[in-house]
């Protein structure tokens, strides 16, 4: 599925750019999820798994445009990607009604209106393709994201001891959350 461009103004005065990435942001892409790999220890992937090639992405961002089950919207601060979501619907009747988001903004875009207003998009495209709840999972003792999530809406539902090994060895849960749309 494809959104359309559109822009919003942040709470520092600056616009960004909405969009479905296109085959050739393939590497303002990678630049992002290495970036975010580094600076954030609350996303799944770790530095050492960035490994992502200009075929690869390209075919990333294409299953995301050829898929009417799911949706990708990067945010653009001039070329640079600077935030991430997409939503994917479950495939099978019995669970179609369930989509799933992933989120993440970079370090220096927080806090400036970015994550409510994917969540936002997320939710009008969810419930226009006929789902009724909308799910997540997020690391324990991610405020931001916990803060977020509340903020729109969702409610813990429940957890996954031990879901999560962080690089120092430690385990935290991992938290599921879901909405009602
Ligand atoms: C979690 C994340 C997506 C939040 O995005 P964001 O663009 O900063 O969110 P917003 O600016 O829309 O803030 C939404 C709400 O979250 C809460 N929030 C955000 N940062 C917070 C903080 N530091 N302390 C407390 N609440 C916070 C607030 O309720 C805020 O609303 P308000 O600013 O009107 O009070 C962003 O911090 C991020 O990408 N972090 C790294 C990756 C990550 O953790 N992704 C989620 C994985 S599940």
């Amino acid at each position: 599925m494809i959104f359309k461009e559109k822009k919003i103004l942040l709470r520092n005065g600056r616009t960004v750019t909405l969009r479905s990435p296109d085959e050739d942001d393939w590497a303002a892409l990678i630049a992002y999820i290495t970036q975010m790999a580094t600076e954030t220890p609350y996303i799944l992937r770790a530095p050492e798994e960035c490994h992502d090639t200009e075929e690869s992405e390209r075919a990333f961002i294409n299953r995301f445009k050829d898929d009417g089950l799911c949706v990708m919207i990067t945010v653009f601060d001039g070329d640079k990607a600077v935030g991430n979501c997409n939503l994917t619907v479950k495939n099978r009747k019995k669970v179609r009604h369930r989509a799933e988001l992933a989120i993440g903004i970079m370090r220096d875009y927080y806090r400036l209106g970015i994550g409510t207003a994917l969540i936002t998009e997320l939710s009008i495209i969810a419930r226009s393709i006929g789902c009724t709840q909308f799910e997540l999972q997020y690391v324990d003792g991610n405020y931001r994201a916990k803060g977020l999530y509340e903020k729109c809406g969702f409610v813990e539902v429940g957890r996954m001891p031990d879901g999560i090994k962080m690089e120092d060895g430690t385990y935290v849960d991992e938290i599921f959350m879901r909405k009602v749309l």
